[in-house]
């Protein structure tokens, strides 16, 4: 199919770097004499028709802003195919021949189930919970991981002048990716994840280990997800002497928001660009991921039917490290 004019949405939970992706998709499309449609609010906004025209300048100035000048939405009523042949019917009535779809694993089962119905659509990883399928690395997963280790930092010297252990939640969903990497960078003294259950017991051993060792702190990173929540994990330790007192810290979604770092402008970039150089070439019912250094291109019936894993060894080293 010929494409004149494509279309790039946004959907589910922002991440750093989905302004870069949008603008790089824009202007690989003008410079292929394309003409672009931004869709705003996600496809909540497609059903409703909200779309406006995008041209270079209207891209200017987005490179080092955080979230999606789009504005993005949850719609649960996309499930519906009819819901699904509505908004299709949107973007043929706007002479819109192919749509870009950026957004987190909800938002490409949406894109595959477009593709599914036959309209062309190809999808670009953003989500900071890293747990998409096909690709290494999803856009605004860098940006997260650093705001939240600059968080941990912060929190590590008040713990320490204080004497105390922090329990910080980590975003993620159902994924230990982030909880796990800050973990790392900021020797926690434990983490908890979706993955792996860990008991009470357990958890206050460790807290009590940390203290016998002469620790002035205990950093325990929590997923969202964790089998424990950290309500529970600080009634526990607080009801149990453990040397250390207990103090909770949920970041919620300050990691979502920022500038955009280095690394993920650069990957919004590349995925921006190649999505929309695919949709071009006839793809479609595609994600383009990172793979090493190279963009792959993954069919989304891949995509929406697995999970990314965290990398468990990972999680071992730091705790290899916790000494
Ligand atoms: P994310 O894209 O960040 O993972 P969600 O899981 O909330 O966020 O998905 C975003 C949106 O994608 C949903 O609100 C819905 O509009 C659409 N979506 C999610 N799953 C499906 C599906 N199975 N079929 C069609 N659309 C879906
Ligand atoms: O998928 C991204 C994410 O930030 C998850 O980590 C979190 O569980 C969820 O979105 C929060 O959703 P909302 O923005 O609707 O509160």
């Amino acid at each position: 199919m010929l494409m004149r004019r494509i279309a790039v949405l946004t959907s589910g939970g922002d991440a750093p770097g989905i302004n870069p992706c949008i603008r790089a998709s824009v202007r690989k499309a003008l410079d292929m004499g394309m003409e672009v449609i931004g869709i705003q609010e996600g496809f909540d906004g497609l059903v409703r028709g909200e779309m406006i025209p995008l041209a270079a300048r209207d891209v200017g100035g987005i490179l080092a802003r955080g979230g999606t000048f789009l504005r993005t939405a949850r719609c649960p009523e996309f499930h519906d195919p009819k819901v699904q042949k509505k908004g299709i019917r949107e973007l043929y009535e706007s002479a819109i021949d192919g749509l870009i779809v950026i957004g987190g694993d909800g938002s490409l089962r949406g894109a595959h189930a477009i593709a599914q119905h036959g309209f062309p659509a190809v999808g670009v990883p953003a989500s900071i919970d890293n747990d998409i399928w096909g690709t290494d690395m999803s856009i605004g997963v860098d940006t997260a991981v650093n705001t939240t280790m600059e968080a941990v930092d912060k929190l590590r010297d008040t713990a320490s002048s204080h004497q105390r252990a922090f329990l910080v939640e980590t975003m993620g969903r159902n994924c230990g990716y982030l909880a796990i990497s800050t973990g790392v960078v900021c020797g926690a003294e434990m983490i908890l994840i979706p993955e792996k259950e860990t008991k009470l017991e357990e958890i206050t051993r460790h807290v009590d280990d940390a203290y016998a060792r002469g620790k002035s702190h205990c950093i325990i990173l929590v997923a969202e997800g964790a089998t424990l929540s950290v309500q529970e994990v600080e009634k526990y330790l607080n009801d149990h002497e453990t040397g250390f007192e207990t103090r909770v810290t949920i970041l919620g979604h300050v990691p979502r928001g920022g500038s955009p770092s280095a690394f993920d402008r650069m990957l919004a970039t590349r995925l921006g660009m190649e999505a929309t150089q695919v949709l071009l070439d006839g793809g479609t019912d595609v994600m383009i991921g990172l793979s090493g250094r190279d963009l792959v291109t993954i069919p989304l019936s891949e995509v929406t039917s697995k999970s990314r894993k965290p990398n468990m060894d990972l999680y071992e080293m730091a705790e290899t490290l916790a000494k």
